[in-house]
Formats: structure tokens, sequence, C-alpha cells
């Protein structure tokens, strides 16, 4: 039973808009019992076309894109609150783990990407302010600061100081005993950067860098602005400078007019880049976007070889990921808390190298414990009783 509902959604895949779709069906029916009175669907799908088409369906009561959140206040009975085109959203005071954004929106024109019509332009917060928010919040307790962008690398002080974000990332990581950044762009990441993240103590050494594809014909088409040498130069620098780190990533597979050649490329990539984790996606197309089109051609890539391709790269993955996770088995980790012991006794945390681990403490979320690994699957190392009481 509720006043309202709000729907913060996502709209970067079909099947984000499918699983809203389902949850919009469930709360008209929940609106005609009388136990939900409004309903409020929220971000990037509020932003987009389709949501006119919801809004009629579904009968929804508000609909509030990217840039205009702060009518969400008024709609509630709250003061209006200014808008400001700057993302200066206050972050979650008091809580152990805060998400900073540092931009909004995004300068690159992939194919397949929605982002840019949903999100418009990039429009970055300048320095002072963000940093002047991660004190409030280390302040107010806070642990750890995530920086978020969707192009976070790409960031560049508004106020004309010239400092990029190597510069911003440096500033924070004296502010907040423990930060972590994403999403990043190849196109943008300075080898400095790389470089900070293993130098300074206070950066999780995490890097999560898309990659998309392998194959230099295929991120010509999806333009992205480099090739996989260049990506893998990257990456061995990431290695060098960070050589604990975990690395992660995105590849789509699928994308009209990929070549089974395309994906042996992709295939030789994973392989060469060793990754500790990876997000893989089935190309879904996005109304409005040029790989859409694209995918109306002959070049579209049927979905039984997509799910091939997909359950390949995918296997390829998890066996790397694998290998690389057994090798931790012995060592002694500083774990942070991310959430505290559930059901099966075992805490969630985060090694300093960014490794995911249960760990058996009652320990709270912001703590640290020391333990050892003890055994490890593919997407997760578990941990043994902790060594001394928590920090
Ligand atoms: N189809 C499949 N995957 C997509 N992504 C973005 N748009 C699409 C699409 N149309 C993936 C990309 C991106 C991640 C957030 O979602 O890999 O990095
Ligand atoms: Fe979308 Fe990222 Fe490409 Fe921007 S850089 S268009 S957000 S995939």
């Amino acid at each position: 039973d509720a006043d309202l509902v709000v729907l913060n959604t996502c709209y970067v895949r079909e099947n984000a808009v499918d699983r809203v779709r389902g949850h919009l069906g469930e709360l008209s029916r929940l609106k005609r019992e009388g136990r939900v009175k409004k309903v409020a669907l929220t971000g990037c799908i509020g932003a987009a076309e389709e949501s006119r088409q919801l809004e009629k369906q579904y009968s929804i009561d508000l609909i509030l894109g990217t840039h205009n959140t702060y009518e969400l206040a008024e709609f509630i009975g709250l003061p209006g609150m200014e808008e400001t085109h700057t993302p200066e959203l206050p972050g979650t005071e008091g809580e152990h783990t805060a998400f900073v954004t540092i931009m909004t929106g995004c300068n690159y024109k992939c194919s397949y990407c929605v982002v840019p019509s949903v999100r418009g332009r990039m429009v970055c917060r300048p320095m002072e302010n963000v940093v002047h928010e991660v004190r409030r919040l280390v302040g107010s307790g806070t642990r750890y600061v995530t920086l978020l962008g969707q192009t976070v690398d790409a960031w560049r002080d508004p106020e004309g100081s010239g400092n990029k974000f190597f510069d911003l990332l440096g500033r924070v990581a004296e502010e907040a005993p423990r930060v972590w950044f994403t999403t990043s762009h190849p196109s943008n990441m300075e080898d400095r950067t790389l470089r900070l993240i293993g130098e300074r103590e206070t950066i999780v050494g995490k890097l999560h860098l898309p990659v998309q594809s392998g194959s230099d014909r295929m991120l010509k088409a999806m333009h992205r602005g480099y090739k996989s040498d260049r990506y893998r130069r990257k990456i061995e620098v990431f290695r060098e400078a960070v050589p604990r780190g975990t690395l992660s990533t995105d590849i789509i597979v699928g994308h009209p007019g990929e070549a089974e050649e395309d994906h042996e490329e992709t295939l030789r990539l994973v392989e060469d880049c060793s990754f500790d984790s990876a997000y893989v996606f089935k190309f879904s197309p996005r109304s409005g976007t040029e790989a859409a089109e694209l995918a109306k051609s002959p070049g579209a890539v049927p979905e039984g070889v997509a799910q091939r391709r997909f359950l390949e790269v995918l296997r390829a993955v998890e066996q790397n990921a694998f290998k690389r996770n057994q090798r931790k088995i012995g060592s002694t980790e500083e774990i942070y808390i991310r959430h505290a012991k559930n059901g099966n006794g075992r805490a969630v945390g985060e090694t300093w190298s960014g490794h995911a681990v249960h760990v058996p403490t009652t320990a709270e979320p912001g703590g640290y414990v020391t333990s050892k690994i003890e055994s490890a699957g593919p997407h997760v190392l578990y941990a043994g009783e902790p060594v001394g009481p928590p920090r």
C-alpha cells in the first residue's frame, strides 16, 4: 500500500523497457484495487518519446525525464526547486557509501546507444562543487565515494581552470577514504589516470572500461573512436600500474554487420585482456539510433547467431575470470564491508583490488575486516574468519 510509487528507469536496452511495462501493468492493477494511489515514471524512459504511449496505456500520473526531476518535489506538495541544469543533486548524506554525479549526458554518438538522445550533451559539475560535496559527505560518515558519469573520464572543469578528470580524481582521493569511478570511455582515459589508480592508496584498483567489440571494423561502425590495439595498450598500462587490480568491460554481440571474423576478434580481445568480469549484451535495436536502422537491412545478425556468440563471449570471460580468481586463494586481504551479514552468515565486501568477497563477519557496512581468501568462483571470492577485530 503506497501513496506514490516512483519507477526510476533505464532505457539503454529493450529488456529494461519490457521490465518496466511489467511493473506498470502490476501497478495499474494495484491502483484499481486502491492500494496504490499514484504512479510516477522517472529517468530515461520518462525522457523518451515512448513515455507518452506508456502514460496513456497505464494512466501514469507523472512523467519526468532526466532534466526536470525537481518537479517531483512540486508534485508531492513540497516547494519547487529551481532547475539548475548542472547535476547538483545532493548525495545521500550519512550513508557509508555515496554516489556523486560529476557529469551528465554524453557527447559521443555510438551507433546503438539511446543515451545521447535521452540524456543530452555532456554537462560537467565544477571541481570545487564536487570537492565540497565529497567533503560534506565524508564529514557525515561516508566511507566510500563513487564518482558517476556516463563518460566520467571525459569530465573537465566547466569553470575554465583547465582541470581534467585526472586532477579531480586526485583531489577526491585526498578527501575520501575510499574512491571509485564509473563509467569510463577508452578515448578519454589518460595513462596518468591509470597510474594514479595504482599510486593512491584510497583509490580502489578496479577499472570498468567498456570496449564493446574487439573488431576494428565494428568499432568503426559503432563510432567508438578507437581501434582495438589502442584499447589493448590502455589495458597494458593499467595492468602494469595496478598489478593486483581488476578490470571489467561491456561487450555487445550481434551489432548489425557483425561477421564471424568480427566475433572472433572479440574472442581474441577477451583472451588478451583477461577481464575479471564483463557485462555481455546482445545487440538490442533502440528506435531512433543509427544501428536500429541498420538492423532493418540484410546486415542484421539472426537471433540464433547472436545467442551463440553471446554464450561464447560469456564463457570466455568466465573462464578467464575463474582462473584469475583462483590465483587469489591464499592471499590475505583487507575487505570493505558493503552489505551486512545475511541469512547464510556472510557479509558481502570488496577488496582494495576491487574483488567482490563473501566473508563470515558481523562487521557493519562501512567497516573493514582482514581475512584470508579460501576459495573462489568466477564472480566472487570466499574469505575465511577475519583475523582481529573490524576496523
Ligand atoms: N544494445 C545492446 N547493448 C547496449 N548497450 C548500450 N546500448 C545497447 C544496445 N542498443 C550496452 C553497452 C553499454 C552498456 C551500458 O549497455 O555495452 O556500455
Ligand atoms: Fe552511449 Fe556510452 Fe557511447 Fe555515450 S559513450 S553514446 S553513453 S555507449
